[in-house]
């Protein structure tokens, strides 16, 4: 599935990842976790490739995808939820959600014109708010719409940088729910930073702990224990 081997990434002089080796399991649920600024984002976006990186390799399913452009990836079938949303705010819930639609039909053959039914069965409240802006939906339902927009492409594997964020419990729940169906019944691959650790135990199924720009830990979910907790996470 996705491996990262190596990957040493700059901003400008400033170097932020290190030597990175990070394999995903296919089908599964991967939690990256690591205290602020350790490069969790920087590492989503480097896969994504919405930043170079200086050396190394990421590859998925045996390809690499150093060279291709993030419009490609997306093409490849990641599908990705930054964080802090980025929903487009002057446009309505429908046009946000059409936007995918393009690569949607490079990549499924199903009835590529319309938005798919699944993501209003997913996000019930996208289909009340069909014609609303999203600038002017809640912070909770702006996080659903980014996931929802992201899932138009039928990924096979999505990526979501802290999608609780911010998000009052009912909806973070929601959301946790949705990642979970997804993957045990469609084996859709998911690579999620999060930071609570409630919801990293209850979705996650492998974990990836990271520190100043490096892969310190690598395990099962089960097997994150108070000593690496302490360690790496607790502030
Ligand atoms: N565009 C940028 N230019 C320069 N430095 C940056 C840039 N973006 C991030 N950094 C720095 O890179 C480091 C890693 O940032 P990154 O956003 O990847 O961390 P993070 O683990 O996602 O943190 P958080 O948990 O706060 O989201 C930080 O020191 C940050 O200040
Ligand atoms: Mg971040």
């Amino acid at each position: 599935m996705i491996s990262i081997n190596k990957v040493d990434q700059l901003y400008g002089g400033t170097q932020i990842l290190w030597e990175l080796d990070l394999d995903i399991v296919p089908g599964s649920i991967t939690c990256i976790m690591g205290r602020n600024g350790v490069g969790k984002t920087t590492l989503l976006k480097a896969i994504m490739g919405l930043l170079p990186i200086k050396s190394g390799e990421i590859t998925m399913d045996g390809q690499a995808l150093n060279k291709q452009s993030a419009e490609k990836r997306a093409y490849s079938g990641i599908g990705y939820v930054p964080q802090g949303r980025d929903i487009f705010p002057m446009l309505t819930v429908e046009e946000n959600l059409r936007i995918g639609l393009p690569v949607r039909s490079k990549r499924t053959t199903d009835s590529p014109k319309d938005i798919p039914e699944k993501i209003f069965e997913l996000f019930p409240v996208l289909k009340d708010m069909l014609h609303r802006r999203g600038g002017d939906l809640s912070g909770g339902q702006q996080q659903q719409l980014a996931i929802g927009r992201a899932l138009v492409l039928e990924p096979k594997v999505l990526i979501l940088d802290e999608p609780n964020e911010g998000i009052q419990p009912n909806i973070v729940k929601q959301i946790g729910d949705v990642i979970l169906k997804l993957n045990k019944e469609e084996g859709l691959t998911v690579i999620l930073v999060e930071q609570k650790l409630g919801f990293a135990r209850r979705v996650g199924k492998e974990f990836r702990l990271m520190e100043k720009g490096r892969v310190v830990a690598s395990d099962k979910m089960e097997n994150l224990d108070d000593s690496l907790i302490k360690q790496y996470l607790a502030v």
